[in-house]
């Protein structure tokens, strides 16, 4: 099958990485978007293992269409009934940029009213009763290009389901995860997070020292799809629970000025089975000092998105230069906003990367230590 597997602008080619790294074949990206090629089983593991998707999904067609007319007869060739059950319930949303079909509503009803008439045309009744299970289908229109696709994951992959609050600006997790991959750590170097709010970038870390699928422990839509008729979901949760590792995995360290939000990161470390590798403490950054001479520094620090918090992030920026001088051998990676961190923080960055948290355009200063 194609499938698709979509993510945050930016983190394609980690998300092409993971997948390759996991030998699905054929994949090719997109912005935001990465396409392989699986079987079902692929799918579930997908699912259970993809740090930095969004969703996955099984592209069901790609046309072009203009007219309502032409969105209609191309959806309704699709063979529904081999993926979706009759008694299932079909949800559509879709999206439409720069294309002819424009209204939102229309589209959705006239894709929804084509799969009744599929599944009409092959099971020969007209009534379908959708009391079973969910199949959210998706219709991105771009260009006058139509794909459609079945959305396996359900709610979006990024809830792991070990943070049910996060402080005031947490990190997706899928975000998080990314910039871990993206740095030079590994398990055997210590890292330290001296803003770490809900504790999200270090949980991300941990999951991957531990070699724990970030969705082994959530559901997905597709669980209870009946194509899945050879246990594939419990298969692949077994193997991912087997190859749990704690061996070499160095001490992880996060602190953050702000009580509530520690005792929140302590709770979420707990959840997803990682707070015997982390720990967190209240501390003011200015007081954190070096547990070794090398190791690694991943932070989000505060962004000043409103005009009167912009002078303290940058006295923040300004301060954590001075800070981080006594971490000299140290590799520092810090996701700040675009523009005002380099100014207050002065050090240029050996490389910088463009990357959205949420909409904010930032940059993941990187500043390699000593190797
Ligand atoms: C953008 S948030 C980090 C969010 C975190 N990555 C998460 O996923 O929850 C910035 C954090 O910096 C903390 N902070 C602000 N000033 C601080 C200081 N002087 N020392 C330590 N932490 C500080 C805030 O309490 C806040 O939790």
């Amino acid at each position: 099958m194609k499938c698709t597997a979509t993510c945050s602008f930016g983190l394609e080619s980690v998300l092409s990485a993971e997948l390759k790294k996991m030998d699905f074949e054929d994949i090719t990206s997109e912005n935001g978007r990465v396409n392989f090629k699986s079987d079902l089983t692929g799918i579930t593991k997908a699912n259970i293992n993809l740090r930095t998707a969004e969703r996955v999904y099984i592209e069901l067609a790609n046309f072009n269409a203009v007219t309502f007319d032409e969105l209609f007869e191309n959806t309704e060739k699709i063979q529904f009934h081999k993926l979706l059950d009759k008694s299932g319930a079909i949800i559509v949303n879709a999206s439409s940029v720069s294309s002819m079909l424009k209204s939102i509503p229309d589209c959705q009803s006239i894709v929804k009213k084509a799969i009744i008439k599929s599944m009409s045309n092959y099971y020969k009744i007209d009534r379908f009763p959708e009391t079973g299970p969910k199949y959210p289908i998706n219709v991105f229109i771009y260009k006058d290009n139509v794909r459609i696709y079945l959305d396996t994951s359900g709610s979006s992959l990024y809830k792991r389901g070990y943070r049910k609050k996060g402080g005031d600006a947490p990190l997706k997790e899928t975000l998080a995860s990314a910039i871990v991959q993206i740095s030079y750590w590994s398990k055997d170097k210590i890292l330290i997070d001296p803003f770490c709010g809900s504790g999200t970038i270090l949980i991300e870390a941990a999951l991957i020292a531990k070699n724990i699928a970030p969705g082994l422990y959530r559901d997905f839509v597709a669980e209870s799809w009946p194509i899945f008729n050879n246990n594939e979901w419990i298969k692949s949760r077994e193997f991912y629970s087997s190859v749990i590792s704690n061996v070499n995995i160095q001490k992880m360290y996060g602190s953050d000025i702000d009580k509530e939000v520690v005792s929140l990161a302590r709770q979420n470390a707990r959840t997803a089975k990682v707070s015997d590798i982390i720990e967190f403490s209240v501390k003011d950054f200015k007081n954190i000092t070096a547990p070794s001479e090398k190791g690694v520094i991943i932070c989000n620090p505060p962004y000043g998105e409103r005009l009167e918090d912009e002078q303290v992030a940058k006295k923040i920026y300004s301060d954590m230069n001075k800070k981080f001088d006594e971490f000299p051998k140290w590799s520092k990676y810090i996701l700040a906003p675009d523009k005002i961190f380099e100014e207050a923080y002065v050090k240029k960055a050996d490389k910088k990367r463009k990357l959205y948290n949420g909409k904010i355009l930032c940059n993941l200063y990187q500043y390699f230590g000593t190797k």
